[in-house]
């Protein structure tokens, strides 16, 4: 038994050492130390013993156990190790491998340009006013010096809603729904989305315009020259040429529409300003007693100007760009260049 039991033993050893993962190691342990395995048939032949030999080979059976539960248990510790190494090994995460850029967002040209002209319409002392999109005929025509049936409505071509309302063809009916809650003095701007029947290369049906008039007592037409003027040099920079023409509109008299000297040739007349040297850049003028009447302001007493300029329009100057469907399209390659 003794010879059987260390041959046994050896056996064993070999088999702990031979194995590479704990659950075949599991299995050594339980083919020779297990309820039927090895070790147990072995000890069943202790009867048979002489009395003199039985605690020898007791004891020496203890003894094997005892080896081969510490050679098990430094092997099981060993695997153990052995798989967390790997682990670690193979769930390394590479720092040095560069990060996946995420995709940044910004903000739409128009966007970009209406908030510049708040910031600047703002430092020069304006507050900024809204209106509603879908207007009555009253704030966007009558109010504003143009009856119904009269020929100036050709101006601007409108989307009817109903017979009394429309979708606003311009910002400028913010000016009648102001007046109409402020005493003055009032200086205001007044950015906005507006509609027209209109759709081509230059023109589209929704687009966006920005507002301003300012009434007080005593206000000229030189007050109007230094704001729009003071306005084209901090937006398209300081040298820009302007030039004041007269025109007409049925909100202000006298009108005038302010044209930049031409931004691609510097006025000296290429295709883009028609030879001309000048770009229009906005309507203005002084604000038509007919609309004070109509907002019972005394005309006695206050004047004022008004301005109404097309974003997408300043937005092509400043940024060069020639056609107005560009900025409708929503091409991410175009809206990421700004
Ligand atoms: N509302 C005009 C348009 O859409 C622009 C305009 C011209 C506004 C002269 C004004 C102004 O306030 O004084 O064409």
């Amino acid at each position: 038994m003794k010879e059987q039991l260390e041959k046994m033993a050896a056996r064993a050893r070999d088999e702990i050492q031979a194995v590479d993962s704990e659950a075949a190691l599991q299995n050594v342990k339980t083919a020779f130390l297990g309820k039927k395995g090895e070790m147990t048939a072995i000890m069943k032949g202790m009867g048979k013993l002489s009395a003199e030999e039985r605690p020898v080979i007791g004891a020496l059976a203890n003894t094997v156990k005892e080896g081969l539960e510490v050679a098990l248990k430094d092997r099981f510790d060993q695997l153990r190790q052995q798989a967390l190494q790997h682990r670690l090994a193979s769930e390394k995460v590479d720092m040095t491998l560069p990060g996946r850029t995420m995709f940044k967002g910004g903000k739409h040209p128009i966007t970009l340009v209406m908030e510049e002209l708040v910031d600047i319409f703002s430092s020069l002392g304006f507050g900024v006013s809204e209106g509603p999109e879908i207007e009555e005929d009253f704030y966007n025509f009558e109010a504003l010096n143009i009856p119904k049936d009269h020929p100036a409505r050709d101006m601007q071509d409108t989307f009817y809603i109903g017979d009394d309302v429309v979708l606003r063809t311009h910002t400028s009916p913010v000016q009648i729904r102001t007046m109409l809650q402020h005493a003055p003095p009032v200086r205001v701007i007044a950015p906005g989305t507006v509609y027209r029947r209109d759709s081509d290369l230059t023109h589209s049906p929704m687009f966006h315009q920005i507002e301003g008039f300012l009434v007080d007592k005593k206000v000229t037409f030189g007050d109007l020259k230094g704001v729009l003027t003071a306005f084209v040099e901090q937006f398209f920079g300081s040298g820009t040429g302007v030039r004041f023409r007269p025109s007409f509109f049925p909100f202000t008299e006298p009108s005038a529409e302010v044209d930049i000297a031409c931004v691609i040739c510097g006025g000296k007349g290429c295709r883009v300003c028609s030879h001309t040297g000048w770009l229009e850049i906005l309507g203005s003028g002084m604000i038509d007693p007919e609309v004070f009447k109509a907002v019972k302001y005394d005309t006695e007493k206050f004047s004022g100007f008004a301005f109404g300029m097309g974003l997408e329009r300043i937005a092509m100057l400043k940024y060069g760009v020639n056609d107005l469907r560009l900025f409708f399209e929503n091409d991410l390659r175009f809206l990421s260049q700004f």
